[in-house]
């Protein structure tokens, strides 16, 4: 997105994405006239019900499962803590299995989850090895599981460093083992496969503003028969997995989103493939001592991801907004943390490399323009701030 009165370019979809209009036009009338709460049994709430319901069909016609197999969430990192926290404490409870897995280049609603659980709650907790490019390989998942371990959690594609994981063929190995797999979709949705009958997973969570919905309002995938508890008691709302009234004009709004993302979606991988790939080979040609981190063709196709040798990260991304490009270092909920990322150390890369990150996520309005100019820009703002670190 550019702002052509101040020359702002939004290069931050993965951190989200804005509202698109026509979600933004479904939702208005459950804000003011249809604003009843879906429970109650009068006529108002009656009609909200049916509101709800029907965003629920949708929503599962579009990830191919039952719609009794959506569950409701604020955001991508409740559906995340249901998934983890509710299916490890009702396996636990039903046959004593207590070791659980997981990567450490997971986003913090994952790994803060597990942490939780171990320190809380007693499991054992242990973290299957990633490759260089931060994903897993199946044999290595599948030489770590035991008789003990009872759920797996492992993203579809990083958020960091976009690397996308084999999710079907490490779902698989779980399912073997009798082991539950949970997936975190909530950067893979928008732009790769989530048809739950061709992706073998048991539980994926799927959040609406990182694909041009609402935020505050997410999607768990619960495959039928998974054993799980609701992490937040109360209501009954969501067949008891999630208490709290539903949020109606959100619900609305992440299903029209969802609708729409899954129309076009390998053109519009294509579309943005081409554009992140005239920015990765710009930037790798035109700064020395760069280099892609994440897989080079097996990532998001709208997501750019580097290290610049002796670079303050955070300052390059000061350099940059000052310059008009609103980008990232990784994850959003990270940016401004004096110390490297524990993605980028879990990836092998050295303290003068991970300090100097920088993420570049394209959306609907990037266009060529923006990237060329980035390019042009970007290795100039490099040498400054090399000579500020006095590594110039
Ligand atoms: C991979 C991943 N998981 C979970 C989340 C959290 O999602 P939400 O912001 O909807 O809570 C994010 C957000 O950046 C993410 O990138």
């Amino acid at each position: 997105m550019s702002d052509s009165k101040s020359q702002r370019t939004y290069f931050d979809y993965a951190a989200t994405t804005p509202v698109d209009p026509r979600v933004v036009e479904t939702m208005l009338p459950f804000f003011s006239d249809q604003f009843g709460n879906p429970s109650s049994v009068h006529l108002f709430g009656q009609r909200a019900d049916l509101v709800v319901e029907a965003a629920r069909s949708r929503c599962a016609k579009a990830l191919n499962c039952s719609p009794s197999e959506i569950v409701f969430t604020s955001c991508g990192s409740e559906s995340d803590n249901l998934a983890i926290r509710g299916t490890a404490l009702a396996v636990r409870e039903k046959d004593g299995r207590d070791h659980i897995l997981t990567t450490k280049v997971e986003h913090d609603a994952v790994t803060h989850t597990f942490q939780q659980l171990e320190k809380y709650n007693g499991f054992k907790v242990e973290y299957i090895p990633v490759n260089k490019f931060g994903t897993v390989d199946p044999e290595t998942l599948r030489a770590m599981l035991t008789p003990k371990t009872s759920i797996v959690s492992i993203m579809y594609a990083n958020n960091e460093i976009g690397s996308i994981n084999p999710i079907n063929e490490l779902g698989i190995v779980c399912a073997e083992a009798g082991v539950y797999f949970h997936t975190d979709a909530v950067q893979g949705a928008a732009y790769l496969p989530i048809d739950m009958h061709e992706i073998c997973v048991d539980m994926a969570s799927i959040g609406a503003h990182k694909m041009y919905g609402p935020k505050g309002v997410g999607i768990l995938y619960v495959k039928q028969g998974t054993p799980i508890i609701p992490s937040q008691t109360g209501g009954g709302q969501e067949s008891g997995l999630r208490a709290g009234t539903s949020n109606v004009p959100l619900i609305v709004g992440q299903t029209v989103a969802l609708v729409n993302i899954q129309n076009n979606k390998r053109e519009r991988a294509r579309h943005y493939s081409e554009l992140r790939d005239i920015l990765i080979t710009g930037v790798l040609n035109n700064i020395p001592y760069s280099k892609l981190t994440g897989h080079p063709i097996i990532r998001l196709p709208n997501h750019a991801s580097f290290v610049f040798k002796n670079v303050n990260g955070n300052e390059l991304l000061m350099q940059l907004d000052m310059a008009g490009f609103a980008c990232s270092s990784g994850s959003a909920c990270k940016t401004g943390n004096p110390e490297p990322s524990d993605v980028l150390t879990e990836i092998g890369l050295e303290r003068d490399w991970a300090l100097g990150s920088l993420r570049v996520s394209l959306g609907t309005s990037t266009r060529k323009e923006d990237i060329e100019r980035f390019i042009k820009i970007l290795p100039d703002l490099v040498i400054k701030n090399r000579k500020m670190q006095g590594a110039g």
